[in-house]
This record gives C-alpha cells, sequence and structure tokens, in this order.
C-alpha cells in the first residue's frame, strides 16, 4: 500500500487536483471533508457529531476523523494506492495516519503542499458551485458550466456548499493557519514534501503532480 497527500488551505485546489489525478492514476481518493458531508446527509452518529464543527469551520476532533480513516483503509487490499484529500489536518492526525499505515506496512511517499494566496483562496470559495446529483465542481468565472446552475456532465441542479459563506470562509481559512500549516514543517523535515504552484492554471498544477509521481515510478 502507498500513500500520498494533498495538502492546502481551503479553496486551493485539492479536491479539483484529486479528481483528475484519480482518472489518470490509479490512487484511490479518499476526501474526509467529502466523508464527513455524506454522514452528515446519511444523519449516521459521526454525521451527527461532527455536523456544528463543520457549519462553524472548525474542526471535527482528530478522533472521530482517525476512526473514519481507520475504517475506509480497512476495507483495503495491500496493493491499493491511496490520495488523501483534507487529511491530516494536525500533528495528532499526521501521528496516527503514520500508524495506521504502518500496520499495513505502508507509508506517506509525497505530501502535495497546493499553495495559493489568500484573495484567490476567498475567491475560489465564494464561486465555488457542486452538482447536487454527480458531485462535479464548478466555478462560477474560472470555470462555468455552460447553463448558469446546471451541471454540464449529467444536467443536475448546482449548488453552493453551506460553508462557503465568507464569515465561515474566514474560521476555515485561520483555522489552516493555526492548526493545519504547521504540517508542511512536519512533512518537510521527513523530506517527503513537494511544494506545487497552486495558483496556476489548474492543468499545470496536475501535470506537475503527475510528473513528479511518474518519476518516482
Ligand atoms: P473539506 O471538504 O476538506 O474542505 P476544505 O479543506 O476547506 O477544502 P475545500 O474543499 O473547500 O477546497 P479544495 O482545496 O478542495 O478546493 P476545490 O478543488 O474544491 O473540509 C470541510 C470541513 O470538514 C472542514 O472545515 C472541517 O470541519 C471538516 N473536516 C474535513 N476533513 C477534516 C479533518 N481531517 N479533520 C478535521 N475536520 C475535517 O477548489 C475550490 C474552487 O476553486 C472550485 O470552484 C474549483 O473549481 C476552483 N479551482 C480549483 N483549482 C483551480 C485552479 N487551479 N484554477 C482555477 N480555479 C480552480
Amino acid at each position: 500500500m502507498n500513500a500520498i497527500v494533498l495538502l492546502g488551505a481551503p479553496g486551493a485546489g485539492k479536491g479539483t487536483a484529486a479528481e483528475r489525478i484519480r482518472t489518470e492514476t490509479d490512487y484511490k481518493h479518499i476526501s474526509t471533508g467529502d466523508m464527513l458531508r455524506e454522514a452528515v446527509k446519511a444523519h449516521t452518529p459521526v454525521g451527527t457529531q461532527a455536523e456544528a464543527y463543520m457549519k462553524r469551520g472548525e474542526l471535527v476532533p482528530d478522533s472521530i476523523m482517525v476512526c473514519l480513516v481507520e475504517e475506509r483503509l480497512s476495507r483495503g487490499v495491500a496493493s491499493d494506492k491511496y490520495m488523501f484529500d483534507g487529511f491530516p489536518r494536525t500533528i495528532e492526525q499526521a501521528k496516527l495516519l503514520d500508524a495506521v499505515l504502518g500496520k499495513l506496512n505502508a507509508k506517506v511517499d509525497y505530501v502535495f503542499y497546493l499553495d495559493a494566496p489568500r484573495e484567490l483562496l476567498l475567491s475560489r470559495l465564494t464561486g465555488r458551485r457542486i452538482c447536487r446529483s454527480c458531485g462535479a465542481n464548478y466555478h462560477v468565472v474560472n470555470i462555468p458550466p455552460k447553463k448558469a446552475g446546471v451541471c454540464d456532465a449529467c444536467g443536475g441542479e448546482l449548488y453552493q456548499r453551506s460553508d462557503d459563506t465568507e464569515a465561515t470562509i474566514g474560521t476555515r481559512l485561520e483555522v489552516f493557519k493555526e492548526q493545519t500549516k504547521s504540517l508542511i514543517e512536519y512533512y518537510s523535515q521527513r523530506g517527503v514534501l513537494v511544494r506545487v504552484d497552486a495558483a496556476q492554471h489548474r492543468d499545470l498544477t496536475l501535470k506537475e503532480i503527475l510528473g513528479r509521481l511518474k518519476s518516482a515510478g
């Protein structure tokens, strides 16, 4: 089992890059944000506990996150390759991820840090729209659908995430600075951090990541 991590502030483009890496490689995409939103929608015990934190733009407690990820990995097989999007988000989560992967004889090979300036993050998040049916991701200016409010792929309705309001985005960016940014140093010291310019066109961001993965074999 191999693992890579996409690390970056809200709006850096982790989900956008992950979706395209998934289609071009055999990495399985694990987005803890998507897993939590599904749990909230299904009213599971985890969803009920997580909902209030997510609405405020705060991190869901580490204990919940680790159980969620451990359960997901337990369904895999030894040859699986995983791409984590939005996890880990704290040093504690990173240590617990190492422990879980260690039990499976695996480790984090690369951490791609998607770096973009704050104004860009704000405009990306306020303009993001998602398809209610197939989950396709749009942006009202950068990646607009052909018809406003309608998904090009399936004709589904496009909606705005409830945590994409300016107030909640402000909290999420603060939380990233205070609780997640320390992971850059953590992974840099371990020699697995790769900084990627996430302000450029998404094709170029993807090219940088795929180039690194291919050169590693
Ligand atoms: P999560 O769902 O992980 O959200 P996030 O980290 O805030 O990241 P986003 O999904 O908002 O941004 P993204 O980087 O994926 O950007 P995207 O590709 O969509 O987490 C949500 C909440 O869940 C958290 O606040 C927390 O409460 C909880 N949670 C999740 N994981 C947790 C954990 N491990 N521990 C504790 N709590 C956790 O792009 C954004 C927009 O920009 C899109 O419209 C896209 O089309 C556009 N775009 C992207 N790239 C480009 C580009 N290169 N050029 C132009 N436009 C672009």
